[in-house]
């Protein structure tokens, strides 16, 4: 058998797990959500569900993935041994698949934007309708795809320790210097109080059901759980290694970057618009319209746009070298290709896959998927749909077949801690599962537009 890869050790694992967390979901995704779904109340909320149900799918993805040192599909298949496993583990593997080239349209559109800020048109970008000329133009948005998915494969090209593993120990600590650094920016406008209270402070009123699936949704998407890829770094991951200790790690990273993703944009925002937080609410469109409006009214504002476009770059970048290499790991293990062979076939589906999306504004965008463009179909098919199911596969894999007890002894080798270990088979037997079916369940409600999310 071929020699697996792996991380150099603890730091390589934490710094990688942490970079494939943190990304487009936390920067641009939190601070939106949040302000949508009730402010503090939404924060505090989320904190508990990271905490506990969060946590529980990390160990259990992370546990998978090193006992059966292999990518989802092997995994499932060894560890599962039924056909509907094996469903299980390709919907794991396909999940990554199908997100890296629409995540890497909007990548190039990060790109894009810094680009414009280095060359000082900080009030072109900021100017009504730039983005979506930009958008609908659809050549430039294809040739930044192509040149942000080139960045990705290259790195993939490279392999575990000298590519995700070394970049990932670059451009983690360098996104958070940046991110407190423009979070004191802007928490120090005039005017900004507001919005930190705001974030902050729960207010109980704000809460509904809602607030909680919204919660649990972003919860999934930035921790990037269900999608395969704790599987594969687990697998890469040695036995030496302390999986609470680790994961503890990622999990805590995750939201603390998320925690100042807030601080860098809601109270920019509040200080902008006099303290009405319906301007955060203008979702997907908060980064690449408001924001650019926020800084051009502030002073410093070409800085802080190339401050804030390399931090979205760089958690950009660590996200989708995460998706291609739980791709590529798959093409490995399951096609016997080697890791050249394996990146090239990533390139080509992503390509291909990438330009229906980044078209999509434009010259397709009379093509559509349920009447949704390409972008937030792949979107909308691999969050809302596809990952609560392999969510529930990966705790039908744990309780029926691997068993609640070979996973704490994972945990546990070597005398590692399993603080939750009380808790953990309630969790992964009841409390997961019931909450990943509510996700399911509110989504295809929100797609046949009987609520409203
Ligand atoms: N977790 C990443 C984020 O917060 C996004 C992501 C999703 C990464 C799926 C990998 C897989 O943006």
């Amino acid at each position: 058998m071929k020699n697996r890869s792996s991380f150099s050790g603890k730091l390589g694992f934490v710094l990688s797990a942490a970079g494939s967390a943190v990304g487009l979901g936390n920067i641009w995704r939190f601070p939106y959500f949040t302000a949508k779904y009730g402010g503090g109340i939404f924060l505090l909320v989320y904190i508990i569900l990271v905490a506990f149900f969060g946590y529980t799918m990390i160990v259990s993805e992370t546990s998978i993935g090193r006992i059966a040192k292999k990518s989802p599909v092997g995994a499932f298949r060894d560890l599962g041994k039924t056909k509907s496993m094996k469903f299980g583990g390709w919907i794991n593997a396909i999940i990554p698949i199908l997100i890296v080239p629409y995540y890497s349209v909007i990548g190039g559109w990060v790109l894009k934007y810094l680009i414009e800020y280095i060359r000082g048109n900080a009030a072109v970008i900021a100017s009504d309708g730039y983005f979506t000329d930009f958008i609908t133009g659809g050549t430039q948005s294809e040739i930044y795809f192509l040149i942000f998915a080139a960045m990705t494969i290259f790195v993939i090209y490279c392999g575990v320790q000298s590519g995700i593993e070394r970049v990932s120990k670059f451009m983690m600590p360098v996104l958070i210097v940046l991110a407190i650094i423009i979070s004191v920016f802007s928490c120090t406008r005039p005017g900004a109080v507001e919005g930190i209270k705001y974030l902050f402070i729960p207010n109980v009123e704000h809460f509904s059901w809602i607030t909680v699936v919204a919660a649990m949704e972003q919860m999934f998407y930035s921790l990037s759980i269900a999608m395969g890829i704790l599987i594969t770094f687990g697998s890469y991951m040695k036995r030496d290694i302390k999986i609470q200790n680790a994961t503890i790690q990622v999990a805590v990273l995750d939201t603390v970057i998320a925690i100042l993703a807030g601080l860098m944009i809601i109270p920019a925002v509040f200080a902008f618009s006099g303290g009405d937080p319906a301007m955060l609410q203008a979702g997907p469109s908060l980064m690449f319209i408001i924001i650019p409006k926020v800084f051009a009214s502030m002073g410093f504002g070409t800085g802080v746009g190339i401050l804030f476009f390399v931090l979205v770059l760089f958690a950009a970048l660590t996200s989708a070298i995460s998706l291609c290499e739980s791709a590529v790991s798959t093409f490995e293990d399951e096609l016997g290709f080697s890791r050249h062979k394996a990146s090239a076939l990533m390139a080509v589906i992503m390509a291909a896959l990438g330009s229906l999306s980044a078209l999509g504004y434009g010259p397709f965008a009379s093509a559509k998927i349920f009447s949704m463009q390409f972008l937030d179909f792949f979107d909308f098919i691999t969050n809302s749909v596809m990952m609560p199911i392999s969510a529930l596969f990966i705790c039908v894999l744990i309780f029926r077949h691997i068993g609640v007890k070979r996973i704490a002894e994972e945990v546990e080798y070597d005398g590692g801690k399993f603080s939750q270990k009380k808790i953990y088979g309630f969790m992964v037997k009841v409390i997961c599962p019931i909450f990943v079916i509510v996700i399911l369940i509110a989504s295809i409600l929100s797609m046949m537009g009987k609520i409203s999310f």
